[in-house]
């Protein structure tokens, strides 16, 4: 902002306000909200804009991201004028003109910009920040059943791509869809919000069960799940079962919609936790066991009642291996009017999973239902 000497003080306070507003929604991705300031500007200093390289490569930046390619090749085109050797003009103008190029026919463009953040990509966000701030092997990897292919589902597989693209160190990030068409619509999305994504997603082509443990075979350890392929219940469990028995001590596991679902055709049955129905359970029956055997490792302790009546449901799930597993997990359930999220892990990132949420965009919309230990462990009344 070197180019303000012509307007009067005051203005110019202002300007150079509005120009660090923009700049912070811009690094926020709040696109649309930092393309609104960028214009303020242009329209009252427009000398300013004609003379400045960085507000142009910026705002082609927003225009980029919104998926509005021809303004944004305007902008660049603008940055040129003013520097034609400019690499990294350069370079943006190239990746505009590729994503153009593959632009998909069916896809509304600046759809993504124009949406209020959701929750599912806020939660999502989140939960990666908090692994990764949590993380000590400096890797990041990740893994998606079910990949974006509407603009108006919840983009994760955009959020994911985007965040392993900003990530230093050892990274991966694996997508399985059963639908090919779901994944050639994922693929063009992602060129139009950003080509350059693309080459961060290994999209893998099959029914979730069958690949996801070979997948994590491979992969050690897995970061980071999103559990959001088809609403099975037993098909979830099993995703989850496979997910949780790979994640790595400060991984997270996201499930989404645990919203009560109807019969459909083709699950005419009740779904009262949607796709957890069958994994929330397992993780509420792990969790007592675990209570049960914190501190004195028998339940005798709670007196002659529980002596007398042995449930046969308790006494089998605690022969169980499975239920033995997750017992070091915690669960918390995020919801916004009827959409609800499942985020599982251990406490320690679950908990910086929970402070992050609590500054976040959506905090004053959601509401946050933690699992009773999680509860504990932050009020550290118990343990
Ligand atoms: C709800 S959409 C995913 C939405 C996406 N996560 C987003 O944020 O926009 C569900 C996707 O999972 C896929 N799917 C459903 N069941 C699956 C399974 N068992 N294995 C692999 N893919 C599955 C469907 O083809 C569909 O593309």
């Amino acid at each position: 902002m070197n180019n303000l000497s012509e307007i009067g003080t005051g203005a110019k306070d202002r300007i150079v306000g509005l120009y660090s507003q923009a700049r912070q929604l811009a690094i926020g991705r709040d696109y649309a909200q930092a393309l609104e300031l960028y214009d303020r500007i242009a329209a009252e200093v427009p000398q300013l804009v004609s003379k400045t390289h960085r507000i142009n490569y910026e705002r082609a930046l927003c225009l980029k991201a919104l998926g509005r390619t021809d303004e944004a090749e305007k902008a660049i085109r603008s940055c040129l004028d003013i520097n034609p050797n400019d690499t990294e003009s350069l370079r943006l103008l190239r990746e505009v003109r590729s994503s153009k190029q593959q632009r998909p026919q069916t896809y509304v463009p600046g759809i993504i910009g124009k949406r209020q953040l959701g929750i599912r990509a806020v939660v999502i966000d989140m939960a990666m920040e908090a692994v990764l701030q949590c993380s000590t092997s400096g890797q990041f990897n990740a893994l998606e059943v079910g990949c974006m292919f509407k603009g108006n589902e919840g983009l994760s597989t955009y959020r994911i791509a985007d965040f392993v693209s900003r990530c230093n160190g050892i990274k991966q990030f694996v997508s399985i869809d059963y639908e090919p068409e779901h994944i050639s619509a994922c693929k063009n999305m992602l060129c139009e919000i950003d080509a350059r994504l693309l080459s961060e997603v290994q999209f893998v082509c099959g029914y979730s069960l069958a690949k996801l443990a070979p997948i994590l075979e491979k992969m050690g350890m897995v970061d980071f799940v999103v559990l959001d392929g088809g609403a099975e219940p037993a098909c979830c469990l099993g995703e989850f079962e496979l997910a949780a028995s790979r994640l790595a001590d400060n991984g997270l596991v996201v499930v989404d919609d645990l919203q009560d679902m109807k019969p459909t055709p083709a699950y005419p049955y009740p779904r009262p936790f949607g796709k957890a129905t069958l994994i929330l359970p397992c993780l509420v029956t792990a969790e007592y066991l675990k209570i049960s055997n914190l501190k004195t490792g028998k339940r005798e302790s709670y007196g002659p009642a529980i002596k007398d009546f042995d449930s046969e449901f308790v006494a089998h799930s605690s022969h169980c291996k499975l239920l033995g597993s997750l017992g070091e997990l915690r669960y918390t359930i995020v919801s916004e009017g009827n959409h609800k999220l499942l985020v599982v892990g251990r406490s320690g990132v679950l908990g910086s999973f929970h402070e992050r949420l609590a500054v976040s965009p959506i905090s004053s919309r959601v509401a946050v239902i933690p699992s009773c230990t999680t509860q504990w462990v932050q009020d550290r009344s118990y343990l």
